[in-house]
């Protein structure tokens, strides 16, 4: 894979400096009367990678599911790259953001999901070039061009122009990582990318990922229940129960000595 050719580290994300990329304030969320997230805090540095793990049901999808204003924290504030993402300051006041401020935060961030949500009816290469020729108003020649430099970065110049239903699982999640890289994010966030793939096609797609995660500074939160991927790529690991962070730090930590019995437990039923 030539992917030091095709994102560089200037390229992909401008402005790592080690500052604060997402910042949870006092997050809450609710449903109805089950508090998913309360008053969590939490910052992810800019160019870390920082990966998520814990029982089901602990919040960590909705964790990731805010940051893509999928859904409204009920109180507390998130910021991405210094702005707010569902406020706007107006008047020296905290008020709801405009639709329009939402839009503009939310193009720093990119997602992958357990379900690739490719658009069905485009072939690969327009899967890729879509957004950034009508969101992001970059020329199609041009949106083509890094298009198929991203492609090629993950495996698939065979491909550009089959349909997602003519390709694998593990291709079509291939063309879901070139799809949110071509964005230009400033972080990525996954959401248990391989757990809706055939276990052979597993590996293929975490290759592709941490080929990314060692060759550009992209900034990562990552969900994942890979636990050597996890290994491999994080620079810190949460763990998550109930809505809270009990235990962080560095994977050799987390994964060899953990602080917490809940972790321990977690860890001897996944390990
Ligand atoms: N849209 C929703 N409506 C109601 N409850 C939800 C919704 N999404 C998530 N939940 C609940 O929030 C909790 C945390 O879910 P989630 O963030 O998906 O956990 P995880 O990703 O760690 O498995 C669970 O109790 C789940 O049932
Ligand atoms: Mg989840």
């Amino acid at each position: 894979m030539s992917s030091e050719n095709s994102l560089s580290k200037e390229d992909q994300n401008p402005a790592v400096d080690g500052s604060e990329l997402i910042r949870f304030d006092s997050v809450t969320k609710r449903f109805g009367s089950n508090v998913v997230l309360d008053e969590m805090d939490f910052t992810v540095s800019s160019g870390k990678h920082v990966t998520l793990i814990g029982p089901s049901g602990s919040g960590k999808t909705t964790i990731l599911r805010l940051l893509m204003t999928l859904l409204k924290p009920d109180d507390g504030t998130i910021k991405v790259a210094g702005d707010y993402l569902t406020h706007e300051e107006r008047g020296g006041q905290l008020v709801p953001a405009s639709e329009n401020h939402v839009r503009e935060v939310r193009k720093k961030i990119g997602m992958i999901f357990q379900q690739f949500n490719l658009f069905p009816n485009m072939r690969v290469l327009r899967n890729v070039t879509e957004a950034p020729v009508h969101v992001l108003g970059v020329p199609k020649e041009q949106a083509e061009e890094r298009a198929l430099e991203l492609l090629e970065m993950v495996g698939l110049s065979e491909h550009v122009n089959k349909y997602p239903t003519q390709l694998s699982g593990g291709q079509q999640q291939r063309v879901a990582i070139a799809r949110a890289l071509a964005m230009k994010p400033q972080v990525l966030l996954m959401d248990e990318v391989t757990s809706a793939l055939d276990p052979e096609l597993v590996a293929g797609v975490l290759d592709v990922l941490r080929d990314i995660a060692h060759t550009t500074d992209i900034t990562m939160l990552c969900v994942t229940h890979e636990m050597n991927f996890a290994r491999d790529i994080s620079d810190d690991v949460l763990m998550f129960d109930a809505g809270r962070v009990i235990e962080s730090g560095a994977p050799e930590k987390i994964f060899s000595d953990p602080e917490h019995e809940r972790t321990r437990e977690f860890l001897s039923a996944v390990l």
